[in-house]
């Protein structure tokens, strides 16, 4: 059909004669020549058409917009004056001898280059957005990141295995997405939230090193970096400790991002604990390109007069920090109120400032409304722990501590892109040290950090169960640029430590039986030490592809509620689809009825 790509024609093909296929991406009918710029998956050429073939000229007289062409011709230089040097192709052009409509086209949907169409309207005729070249770029990046990462795994002996997607519920922490079985009445697959328990029956089979790219599901609520189903790259290994697999995994990323964006990475990626993540940053996925730090106030607030502070202060489970910004003396009272709002978001019921006229003069060089109940050591405290300087402003949270971690936390990342302090580059890191267990506030029950298979920092059941609080977890999260890209741990391979977490987790012998007894039974024969980690790929491709959310590094994303545009999906079926699924709708409540 073809002899080039239309992209990849340059000076080096002068005099020759091409033949290319694509879309037409514009055409110009300059009185007497008429213009094509013919696009396909490399990139635009120009093809010029003149009269001196009159029935080859008739056909580009009548192609339009996304008509697909066959075009052979001459390529030859453009006239001095018309280069385009903004295009690759854009020294060259090609003189069109012969011209085959393979297909017309109606009017498209949107304009490719209309930088104005909505995202739903673009997500339902997808096939067409898809031929934007910044959507080919990136899933040409997406491949390419794939292709290395594979290579990697391959190099280092990883096996590419298959897991099923009709299975039980993996608990990753999200809803299941359940399928009906019609050969057993009544009863249910989950798709998987991920291979976590497969890939560990893989390691109790010998398998050593597995690695998947694969589809997880999750009904879960939707933001700019989660999909309810949405790619792993899965890993998991025999007989190496959390040392050697962080270490491997780093070298996996830092050989990806030189390969294919050609940059050096860290080496070694920073650590650090959760503990200290949250106390610096608000976050245990945290931002380092943004040079602020949450300081700790609880000790000297604990005592003060104002009760918005000295309560959280003196609550074990309170926390009162303050946030520095740099020059933000000159933020309007609006723009604080702005920000107060914001916070509020997360659950802060204020946001205290102090505005730094004069450091120097202490008291009477600040401005602030709580200045008033803050004895002069909170003061000296809170300007030297901040480093305060001239002109700066200082933001406080006094609450629970994870409403203070979360508000700030927020308030730093905000602060960061709204006052340009966002620093260039990548800043990939571990957090490690997570507690096992944390407490559901509502329930008063211990819920597992990561997920229940995880391998506490002890071998044995009466000091976990004694202490669930305070023991440590074997897992570790890796963080780029405050995107949480990938998580994993060393497992627990005995059966008594496995039967003791899932006590803890409140899950009876029954239950436990019922829904992992196939995990507990292969921990009794034979397995080996294992652990592995999973990255999240589309989030690790938009990060570095700068797109702004995993739906435009997808090739048929849902929308923010679940559904695919493109497609009409999920739909209703037809009532004898139900009957052999053996399933009855439910009636909606009559309030939505009537909405409806
Ligand atoms: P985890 O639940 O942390 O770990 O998932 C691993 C990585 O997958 C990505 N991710 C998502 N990406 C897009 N949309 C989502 N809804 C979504 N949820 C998670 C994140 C995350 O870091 N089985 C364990 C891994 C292990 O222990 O080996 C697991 O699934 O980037
Ligand atoms: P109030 O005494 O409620 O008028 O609050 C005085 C200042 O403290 C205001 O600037 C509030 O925004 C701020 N503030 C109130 N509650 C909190 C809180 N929990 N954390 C931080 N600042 C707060």
């Amino acid at each position: 059909m073809r002899t080039h790509y239309c992209g990849e024609i340059n000076e080096s093909h002068i005099d020759q004669e091409i033949t290319v296929c694509g879309w037409v991406h514009r055409r110009r009918d300059h009185g007497g020549v008429i213009f094509i710029d013919l696009r396909d998956r490399e990139g635009l050429l120009q093809v010029v058409y003149d009269p001196d073939i009159p029935d080859v000229f008739m056909t580009a007289e009548r192609v339009r917009s996304e008509f697909v062409l066959r075009v052979t011709g001459l390529v030859r230089r453009r006239p001095k004056g018309t280069e385009n040097p903004n295009m690759a192709t854009g020294q060259v052009e090609v003189l069109g001898k012969e011209l085959e409509v393979l297909n017309a086209s109606e009017t498209p949907p949107f304009q490719l280059d209309d930088d104005d169409v909505s995202e739903e309207h673009r997500l339902r005729y997808r096939y067409i957005d898809l031929r934007r070249p910044e959507m080919l770029q990136r899933l040409q990046l997406r491949s390419r990141i794939t292709a290395e990462l594979r290579n990697f795994l391959d190099e280092h002996g990883f096996l590419d295995i298959e897991t099923p997607m009709l299975t039980r519920a993996t608990p990753e922490g999200a809803r299941d997405y359940l399928v009906p079985s019609r050969t057993h009445d009544g009863a249910f697959f989950a798709l998987p939230q991920s291979p976590q328990l497969f890939k560990q029956l893989l390691m109790v089979s010998g398998m050593d090193r597995y690695y998947q790219v694969v589809r997880c599901f999750r009904d879960e609520d939707l933001r700019a970096d989660r999909q309810p189903e949405f790619t792993q790259l899965d890993i998991e290994t025999s007989f190496l400790d959390e040392e050697a697999i962080m270490t491997m995994m780093e070298e996996m990323l830092r050989r990806v991002f030189a390969h294919v964006l050609e940059v050096p990475l860290h080496d070694p990626f920073p650590r650090l604990t959760h503990a200290e993540a949250l106390n610096r940053y608000g976050s245990d996925k945290p931002d380092l390109r943004i040079p602020l730090e949450l300081v700790d106030l609880g000790d000297v607030m604990a005592s003060v007069e104002f009760k918005v502070f000295s309560g959280p202060a003196s609550d074990p489970k309170g926390r009162v920090a303050a946030l520095r910004l740099p020059g933000g003396g000159d933020l309007t009272r609006k723009e604080i109120d702005d920000y107060t709002q914001y916070v509020g978001i997360y659950g802060a019921r204020g946001l205290a400032y102090i505005k730094v006229n004069e450091v120097a003069r202490g008291r009477e060089g600040l401005q602030s409304p709580i200045l008033k109940f803050l004895p002069d050591e909170a003061i000296r405290a809170i300007l030297e722990r901040t480093a305060a300087e001239d002109g700066d402003l200082i933001f406080f949270g006094a609450d629970k501590a994870n409403v203070v971690n979360e508000s700030l936390g927020a308030l730093r990342v905000k602060l960061g892109h709204d006052r340009g302090l966002v620093e260039y580059g990548w800043r990939p890191l571990w957090v490690v040290e997570f507690p096992m267990f944390e407490e559901n506030e509502e329930s008063g029950r211990w819920e597992a950090l990561h997920h229940p298979f995880t391998a506490p920092r002890t071998d044995d059941p009466a000091e976990l169960e004694s202490n669930p609080g305070g023991v440590l977890s074997r897992a570790y999260d890796m963080v780029l640029n405050g995107t949480e890209i990938g998580g994993g741990s060393v497992r627990i391979h005995k059966a008594d430590i496995q039967a003791a977490v899932f006590r803890l987790l409140g899950i009876s012998e029954e239950e436990a039986n019922d829904k992992f007894g196939f995990l507990l039974n292969a921990l009794k024969y034979g397995c080996p030490p294992h652990g592995g980690i999973a990255f999240g790929l589309d989030r690790l491709v938009m990060l570095m592809s700068g797109a702004q959310s995993i739906r435009d590094v997808m090739a048929f994303p849902k929308t923010q509620t679940a559904s695919c545009l493109l497609t009409q999906a999920p739909s209703m079926v037809s009532e004898a689809q139900l009957r052999e699924l053996h399933i009855k709708l439910r009636k909606k409540p009559a309030k939505e009825e009537t909405k409806a």
